[in-house]
């Protein structure tokens, strides 16, 4: 549905009166009706750098979710806050690994007596203290357009890597882009007394995955994949590497969301294309691309719905409030937290 006109020009006349004190970033994941009042748009990397480049900028609006906005507050100056329009809009992956159940995970790896040799790899989609975690314990943040590069740099300062919050993304590029095999893989269960494993199969791996995965990615399934190919013949298929392995395994095209965009950028015309990934994407490129054909790779309509909650009316209430001097819906990180996951940030941006 079209936005509410009367909200699209309170929105339009609260960031002009900020002008350049405001900064809107948008995940890709974001309501076309927010997506249009983004200074940037951009996967969860790109965004966590653009923050950073923003130094100008007192206010930066974050239109994603919880974890990519405290990965702001992180990577900003002391004096520029971090607002998420809606307090609400959580992860449900980041909230599968807390700062609790992680430290009894390492607990477990020290009696295991690998703790020293296992480097923690932590997705962006986790909550600071994971990040401050990863940060103690020299190891770095990866997102879905790095992680390759974040575990060949792991491997290289330890033998076998603590992977969390994600078991997909995890899993996937172990075994897709660095040669291991599943056996080399473990899952860690943090419901379950040691995980859930035993020592020797901590000793014996080389990936020790967390028992987290994405809700709206794990809807994806083999059958999806086999499905689209006998509907539309020919048909790419292109999947976000949240998605659970069989589903990886059997795509021809997987990357991050922006991967995702220049893939079909970059695709010829006439060619068919079925994605898998968050709705609000997916339909925003096939108003792209017109001339070519581009379905969602499921039946069933899958938006995130705590992406969704970030709407027109959360955006004005956020910018007006700012343009009338009310901060609303700071994202502080404490100072010890911030601290340490900075270092796992700052690590991830030097990745090579
Ligand atoms: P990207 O880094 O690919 O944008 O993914 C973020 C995310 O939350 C995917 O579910
Ligand atoms: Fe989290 Fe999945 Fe939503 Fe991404 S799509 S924000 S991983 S719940």
């Amino acid at each position: 549905a079209p936005s509410d006109p009367d909200l699209v020009e309170r929105a339009r006349a609260a960031k002009a009166k900020l002008g350049e004190r405001v900064f809107v970033l948008g995940h890709h994941y974001q309501r076309d009706e927010v997506i249009e009042f983004a200074d940037v748009t951009g996967d969860s990397f790109k965004l966590a750098r653009d923050a950073a480049a923003r130094p100008q900028a007192e206010y930066i609006v974050f239109c994603g979710v919880h974890f990519m906005a405290e990965s702001a507050d992180i990577l900003t100056t002391a004096d520029q806050q971090v607002i998420l329009p809606d307090l609400a809009a959580g992860c449900s992956m980041a909230d599968m690994a807390s700062a609790e159940q992680v430290a009894e995970c390492w607990d477990v790896l020290a009696e295991a007596g690998i703790a020293d040799v296992t480097v923690p790899v932590s997705y962006m989609n986790s909550s600071a203290d994971i990040k401050a975690f990863t940060g103690r314990h020299g190891g770095t943040i990866c997102t879905s357009s790095n992680a390759k590069r974040a575990l060949e740099w792991a491997f290289s300062q330890g033998e076998k890597v603590l992977f969390l919050p994600d078991q997909h993304l995890g899993r996937n590029t172990a075994v897709r882009e660095m040669g291991f095999s599943l056996d080399d893989c473990v899952v860690y269960n943090p419901h379950k007394p040691g995980g859930g494993v035993t020592p020797e199969q901590l000793r014996a791996a080389k990936m020790i995955l967390w028992r987290g995965h994405c809700s709206v990615h794990g809807r994806f399934s083999l059958d999806s994949v086999e499905d689209v190919r006998a509907r539309i013949p020919g048909v790419n298929v292109l999947v976000h590497p949240e998605c659970k392995h069989e589903v990886v395994a059997a795509a021809d095209y997987v990357g991050s969301t922006e991967y995702i965009i220049k893939a079909l950028d970059a695709a010829p015309a006439g060619s068919a294309w079925a994605i898998g990934t968050e709705l609000n994407l997916v339909r925003r490129l096939a108003k792209a691309h017109p001339d070519k054909q581009i379905v969602f790779l499921d039946k069933t309509v899958c938006f995130c719905s705590t992406m969704n909650r970030i709407d027109l009316p959360h955006l004005v209430w956020a910018l007006e409030s700012l343009a009338e001097g009310t901060v609303v819906n700071r994202i502080e990180v404490d100072q010890e937290t911030e601290h340490y996951a900075k270092l796992a940030l700052e690590q991830m941006l030097a990745l090579p």
